[in-house]
């Protein structure tokens, strides 16, 4: 039967952002990312969803392993996916999976056992000439091995796997439990910021497609400074460093990466039309070999917009304290934000309100949030290369509060679906400023947060002129109008309260000393009507 296009999730270009349409009506992965080996275990699986479902959380990220879905070349199993798809069904929560393919964490962890052994048919990646084993010197020891990506095997493997899943799905998931798939994990070679294979320096020593220096060249603003200076002193036409002189290297590695994940997203996409999405390692200021890459780091997006046309959404793994700046570096060249994992720890609240009060993010997931609440392992910190001088890392996230902001976001957010991707809806936090001042149409929201302290947010949907309803958390809020001609401004409405199926419950009538000093400390959703009168 052929798919229809319309009624399967998809993105959909608003006002201020794109948003993910699912159902006929935008919607926001509230999510969290299960550990890397829950999903091979329906018992893990269920009891990580049970948490998810405490958290608050809508849906969830899950892994769906090459390894585990074809064990024996062309011999598919896809028991991981049908497990996941019943579990999230029966708890209600929709599903991101994540295609843990040739490339995870920037290493081949997942390929299966066939591919593994077989080092002619599916060679590594030589970033060295002649060795098989990525070295990090400045980073640890241990056995570190990727696939090569000039290895047409391998990416035709891959591609048949993923092609293989998407296809199940279509079969599997009329309902559209799934509403969006990342091809590969952290994809990006480390060692070395390019192969040394025979084949990979004869691909080095040919020309740049012109199509990409075409491509470069007419979003030269938005290019990394360094990577703009390169082509401007480049020759236009020519070898990789001919054209791109000191970036050519790096940006050899990501074109290339990005035409194999292209393969392998265009492989499932004739498939099945759901969103496709990329989730990087983020560079973190090291030099290209130090961090994956390749991968789809801000600063080489422009190559992946070209390269790997099929990809609907290139998303950060935040785990730096600079989460907001991070936030904003991807939202260039229109791509929307998607938040596939950030810390578990807190900030993880705050965070989640600005994301997707702020930027509307189509996702925002704790990942391994199966530990929410627990104390930092430093440990696992450096495993997966945090920067734990986040101070998001030294305490825990409460998972109470938490569920909290989730629910009340989820709330807010049903009140007016239609707002997200639009003006109407706005975000502040503490980590960006200690004040903020939110336009909102012929009034302003002023948000004060404590300086000290775990860091507050606040969410504002405007729902009429005048009308608004605010997620405030750890600030104070005042109101302001913005009409010269009738400067001041009445309370008529304060109240707090939840959401129920959609539409708001008042608890409270705030008034008096409760509405003098608008200060929340806890997760308070609020109803707020104003006048503006001379
Ligand atoms: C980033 C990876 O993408 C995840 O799969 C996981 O390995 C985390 N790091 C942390 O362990």
């Amino acid at each position: 039967m052929p798919i229809d296009a319309a009624a399967i999730p998809h993105l959909e270009q608003r006002e201020a952002a794109p948003v993910l349409m699912v159902d006929g009506t935008p919607f926001t992965l509230l999510a969290g990312e299960v550990h890397n080996s829950t999903s091979s275990s329906p018992r893990a699986l269920a009891e990580a969803l049970d948490q998810a479902v405490a958290l608050g959380m809508n849906s969830v990220l899950v892994p769906v392993t090459w390894e585990l879905v074809e064990p024996e070349e062309g011999a598919f199993d896809f028991t991981t996916v049908d497990f996941a798809l019943a579990l999230a069904r029966e708890r209600g929560l929709r599903l991101g999976l994540l295609w843990f393919g040739a490339w995870k964490n920037a290493q081949c962890f997942y390929a299966p056992a066939w591919v593994k052994r077989d080092l002619e048919r599916f060679p590594r990646a030589q970033m060295a000439r002649g060795q098989n084993r990525m070295v990090l010197t400045d980073f640890h020891n241990m056995s570190y091995s990727a696939l090569s990506l000039f290895a047409a095997a391998t990416r035709e493997a891959d591609a048949r796997a993923f092609a293989a899943l998407m296809a199940h799905l279509a079969k599997a998931d009329p309902q559209h439990t799934v509403v969006m798939v990342q091809v590969e994990n952290e994809c990006g070679e480390q060692g070395g910021a390019r192969e040394h294979s025979a084949a990979a320096d004869a691909a080095f020593a040919g020309q740049v497609p012109a199509g990409l220096v075409e491509a470069l060249t007419a979003s030269r603003d938005t290019l990394a400074p360094d990577i703009a200076a390169a082509l401007d002193a480049g020759s236009g036409a020519g070898t990789w460093e001919e054209v791109f002189g000191a970036s050519a290297e790096e940006l050899f590695t990501s074109y290339h990466m990005a035409s194999y994940v292209e393969a392998v997203a265009a492989a499932g996409r004739a498939e099945n039309p759901l969103p496709l999405a990329v989730n990087c390692w983020l560079d973190k200021g090291h030099k290209p070999g130090r961090f994956p890459t390749g991968g789809p780091v801000a600063r080489v997006m422009e190559v992946w917009r070209y390269a790997a046309p099929t990809i609907d959404v290139f998303m950060p793994d935040i785990y730096v304290p600079y989460f907001c700046d991070v936030c904003d570096e991807y939202r260039k060249l229109g791509n929307p934000l998607a938040i596939p994992e950030t810390a578990t720890y807190a900030y993880a609240s705050a965070r989640e309100i600005w994301a997707v009060g702020h930027h509307h993010a189509l996702c925002f997931a704790p990942f391994g949030f199966e530990d929410m609440g627990k104390p930092f392992d430093a440990s696992a910190g450096v495993l997966f290369g945090a920067d734990v001088s986040d101070p998001a890392f030294r305490i825990p996230q409460d998972p109470s509060e938490y569920r909290a902001v989730t629910e009340r976001l989820s709330g807010l957010l049903s009140l007016d679906p239609d707002a997200y991707g639009t003006p109407r809806l706005n975000a502040a936090s503490r980590e960006r400023a200690d004040e903020a001042a939110l336009a909102m149409g012929a009034f302003t929201v002023d948000v004060t947060f404590a300086a000290e302290g775990l860091p507050g947010a606040a969410a504002v949907l405007k729902v009429a002129e005048g009308e608004f309803y605010v997620l405030a958390m750890r600030c104070m809020l005042a109101f302001r109008s913005t009409d010269a001609a009738r400067p001041h401004v009445d309370l008529l409405v304060l109240e707090d309260g939840e959401v129920r199926d959609g539409a708001w419950v008042a608890d409270r009538r705030l008034n008096g000393d409760e509405a003098a000093i608008m200060r929340y400390d806890e997760p308070t959703l609020l109803h707020v009507t104003l006048f503006a009168y001379a």
